[in-house]
């Protein structure tokens, strides 16, 4: 027989235990306990079937009561210990997003430092509006030499130590050109005019072939070369441009340049650069860096241009050579040997992109 008292008890019973759950697993077993088919409160409902309609219309009452109060507690204790899960796990899988990236397996491969200083002359030079260009490694003795006004008997030809292909040329009847290794990026200056109007403002940075090895050469190293072509480019740009230049990759305030006489069949007047080696801790020391010049009126007419209209400057430039005053890499050709200790000691993390803003080489 059920009864208010009863009731009373299983209320203030349940009410104690849905407090007492400290977790979402226990929460669930009270409410089985007393809601579930075979629970509490299930019982008494279907006890009140057996009593006569008098008795169940109060007694009912009071029973729903009963079980609205149980499952409004199951509903705020459950939404309370949700809340408290959840802050648990807010604070123990915090990720403190200001901590430093986690070295990881990632983190063992290495940049170049050619192909980092790749990227920090090309941002250089991309601040000052060049654009990149490129050509091919194998290249056509046309490009390579004659439009470059280096004909086929100059003398400049024996200089660059060519490495030919087997085919093509006069001897081989087929018709083909003359095919070569590239012996410079200067191609891609005439690749650039025949193939796009002044004004134009490139840089080509890429490998380069002579057929020499010895301490301080070897057969593959790497150039960049830059071509400005307009209707009023002069020396004195190319001076500016050039000193810029050394001073934001040497990151210095100040570098001494010596701009010397030279000669280049396509550019005139011709200029090699050295830096006084100061702007790396060796006052006193001049270095050859680069070979520029004007360039040359035959050199534009080759390209189908009118060298009484336009004018420009040319320069190319060995990096290898200031990737090592850059980073004091003693020996060429450990530059080239694939050695991973050396790796691990002179190259960068490919995390470390240079730019301008945030430094080139730190
Ligand atoms: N191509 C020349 C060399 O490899 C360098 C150069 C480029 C000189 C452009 C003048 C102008 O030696």
């Amino acid at each position: 027989m059920v009864s208010f008292p009863d009731l009373e008890k299983l209320r203030s019973e349940l009410l104690s235990r849905i407090e007492a759950a400290r977790d979402l697993v226990a929460l669930e077993q009270v409410r089985i306990a007393a809601l579930g088919k075979k629970g509490s409160i299930s019982e008494q409902m279907a006890r009140l079937g057996t009593l006569p309609p008098e008795q169940r219309r109060e007694l009912g009452q009071a029973t729903n009561a009963v079980k609205a109060a149980v499952s409004d507690a199951l509903e705020a204790r459950k939404a309370a210990l949700e809340a408290a899960a959840l802050d648990e796990r807010l604070a123990t899988e915090r990720a403190d997003i200001s901590l430093p990236v986690r070295l990881g397996p990632a983190s063992e491969g290495r940049i170049h430092p050619v192909s980092q200083v790749f990227d920090e002359v090309i941002e250089i030079f991309a601040d000052m509006g060049f654009s990149v260009a490129e050509g091919p490694d194998i290249e056509t003795d046309d490009l390579n030499f004659t439009k470059l006004n280096i004909p086929e008997e100059h003398p400049a030809r024996q200089e660059h130590d060519t490495f030919y292909l087997r085919d093509g040329g006069p001897g081989d009847g087929s018709n083909r050109p003359r095919m070569l290794l590239r012996t410079h990026t200067s191609p891609v200056q005439i690749r650039t005019m025949l193939t796009q109007p002044p004004p134009i403002r490139i840089i080509a940075p890429g490998r380069v072939y002579r057929c020499d090895s010895d301490q301080t050469h070897t057969p593959m190293f790497h150039q960049i070369e830059g071509l400005i072509i307009d209707e009023s480019t002069h020396l004195g740009h190319l001076k500016w441009c050039l000193e810029e230049f050394c001073k934001a990759f040497f990151e210095v305030e100040e570098v001494k340049m010596r701009f010397r006489a030279s000669h280049f069949p396509f550019t005139e007047p011709s200029m090699e650069v050295d830096i006084d080696a100061a702007a790396i801790g060796k006052p006193g020391q001049w270095l050859e860096i680069l070979g520029s010049g004007m360039v040359h009126p035959n050199v534009i007419r080759n390209c189908g241009l009118d060298p009484e209209k336009y004018q420009g400057f040319a320069f190319g430039m060995g990096l290898d050579r200031i990737t090592m005053l850059k980073y004091g890499i003693p020996d060429l050709r450990d530059m080239f040997a694939a050695d991973l200790r050396w790796m691990k000691h002179y190259g960068f993390l490919a995390v470390d992109v240079p730019t301008l803003a945030g430094g080139l080489s730190s």
